[in-house]
């Protein structure tokens, strides 16, 4: 591992995703001595005037959900609550994780602010008798993307970590890039112009779960799957994110943006890419991302009988949202990939906030055993599901002999839940794992460039086209299962639904 100071920069520090998301991730990779040495640093920059004591009491204070120890319990974050399975009262670590962290205001196309933030940074690299490598400056702008351009000439030009000391600069940037093809793109080339490919880490914290880092090892470290994985006997793939909870307090920014750019653009296709990915040459980042790109300039343009959108009872009851709103809370759309492993075979991507439900999951459905001389088939196909969450499990549904003298037949499962199967394990966040790649500088869980593009590619016609108005969000009740409409189509594109079974995440 590298050695010499670690400058970590938030930028935005006294907004709300640096305080509910970036200062808590970071607390608790601290907690887990993953930054305990005394090179690190944690700079605050944002354009709010207090002290540096002011921003650790507020980062202290931070705990609007439960009266016990502020940052290590509960972290609200974009409407959910995540929460940390952390001992309360660990004051101690708390305090000394907040004297890590120094405060610097300005604003954010200010030269001055950034040559104070790099002098800042600047005396604590030197103050650690500087050896070679000891400028190594992470800059994590917790800030609207509108800012970006602003803030990556600044810090090009003012706090880039010292070439004497040598080291790197690394930026992390998160969605939304962009609301389509042409705004992505020059965003990308604005931050582009100033940062490396390899510099730039764009954020999507699905492929920091620990069920989606599995995917790779259980695809390609499994003889059981081989053969499986395709059009012969796959019938349809799932992937599907519910959310038992609205866009509350956030229906502002949801209603620019809506469920697909929200959801389905990002974390979906994500998911999509490592399920429909061929073998990567190696490990590496760049072999990875580079079969990822392949599987999305596979997709083909998306039909318009193959999507149903929703928007449910309610949303617009918020007063940011405008009574004429359009906007999808929900969407069921098919994606097809044209080439020789999935041809033919629907992936069936499908979410919606305010549902019967809070889960993720990727559904892989097998085609029905060809002269079945059980006559089970009514009963339902094979599937192989992985939960993302709650619950992280992988179980294979499947048909057994029902146990008894009959000779009768009966759905179960062969089941891994992570719970029973890893007891003790915490499951480490998302954000946690994103933030160590970062400074390990790992790429291989951040999107590059033409994935990015691809993926705005693949969606920016039908989202041109609701946005116009030209498809109309289905109304559907909150806490129901979203549109009729989305299961008929769901019917239509082959998928099997089993009745009468569920799955029960056991208990221990
Ligand atoms: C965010 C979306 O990216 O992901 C939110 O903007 C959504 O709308 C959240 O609630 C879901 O994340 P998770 O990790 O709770 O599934």
């Amino acid at each position: 591992p590298e050695t010499g100071c670690l400058s970590i920069i938030v930028l935005g520090a006294s907004g709300d995703l640096a305080k509910k998301k970036t200062f808590p991730a970071l607390y608790n990779l601290y907690r887990q001595g993953f930054l305990q040495t005394n090179e690190v640093h944690i700079f605050g920059y944002a354009r709010t005037n207090i002290s540096d004591d002011e921003l650790r009491d507020r980062l202290r204070g931070y705990d609007s959900i439960c009266t016990s120890f502020s940052l290590s319990v509960h972290i609200f974050c974009c409407g959910a609550l995540w929460y940390l399975p952390q001992e309360t009262g660990d004051a101690e670590c708390v305090s000394s994780f907040l004297q890590l962290i120094k405060y610097v205001s300005g604003a954010y196309d200010a030269p001055e602010g950034f040559q104070a933030l790099d002098n800042a940074i600047y005396e604590h690299e030197i103050s650690k008798n500087s050896t070679e490598g000891s400028s190594r400056r992470l800059f994590y702008l917790a800030l609207p993307p509108s800012v970006y351009p602003q803030v990556c000439k600044m810090i090009k030009n003012y706090s880039m970590n010292r070439s004497d000391l040598g080291g790197w600069t690394r930026i992390v940037v998160e969605k939304p890039f962009g609301r389509d093809l042409a705004s992505a793109e020059e965003l990308s080339s604005q931050i582009g112009e100033l940062f490396e490919e390899p510099q730039i880490y764009r954020i999507d914290h699905y492929l920091g779960k620990e069920l989606v880092q599995n995917l790779l090892v259980l695809r390609f470290a499994n003889r059981f799957f081989l053969p499986l994985w395709n059009r012969d006997n796959i019938a349809n793939i799932q992937i599907v994110f519910r959310e038992d909870f609205g866009t509350e307090g956030r229906g502002g920014y949801f209603d620019q943006y809506g469920i697909i750019r929200d959801i389905i653009q990002n974390h979906l296709l994500q998911v999509l890419c490592l399920v429909a990915m061929e073998k990567p040459v190696s490990l590496k980042p760049e072999h990875i991302r580079d079969e990822k790109v392949k599987v999305l300039r596979s997709v083909v343009p998306i039909q318009d009988e193959e999507v149903v959108l929703g928007q449910y009872d309610g949303y617009k009851d918020d007063p940011t949202v405008p009574d004429i709103s359009n906007t999808p809370t929900f969407a069921t759309m098919i994606l097809r990939i044209h080439n020789e492993r999935w041809e033919g075979v629907p992936f069936i991507l499908k979410a919606g906030k305010a549902l019967n439900s809070r889960k993720a999951e990727i559904r892989v459905q097998f085609k029905s055993v060809p002269g079945d001389i059980f006559k089970c088939e009514k009963q339902g196909r094979n599937e192989f599901v992985i939960r993302l969450q709650p619950s992280e499990a992988m179980y294979m549904k499947l048909t057994v002999k029902k146990p008894g003298l009959e000779m009768s037949t009966v759905q179960s499962e062969l089941d891994l839940s992570y719970r029973q199967r890893y007891q003790g394990l915490v499951i480490p966040e998302a954000y946690e794992r994103l933030i160590l790649d970062t400074i390990k500088g790992d790429q291989q869980h951040f999107v590059r460039r033409d994935e990015l593009k691809a993926a705005w590619e693949i969606f920016t016609p039908i989202l041109h086209r609701i946005d116009k108005g030209e498809y109309k969000s289905l109304p559907y009740k909150p806490g129901s299962r979203g549109p009729a409409e989305a299961d008929e189509l769901l019917e239509r594109a082959g998928y099997v639904q089993t009745h009468g079974y569920i799955w029960i995440p056991p208990t221990l």
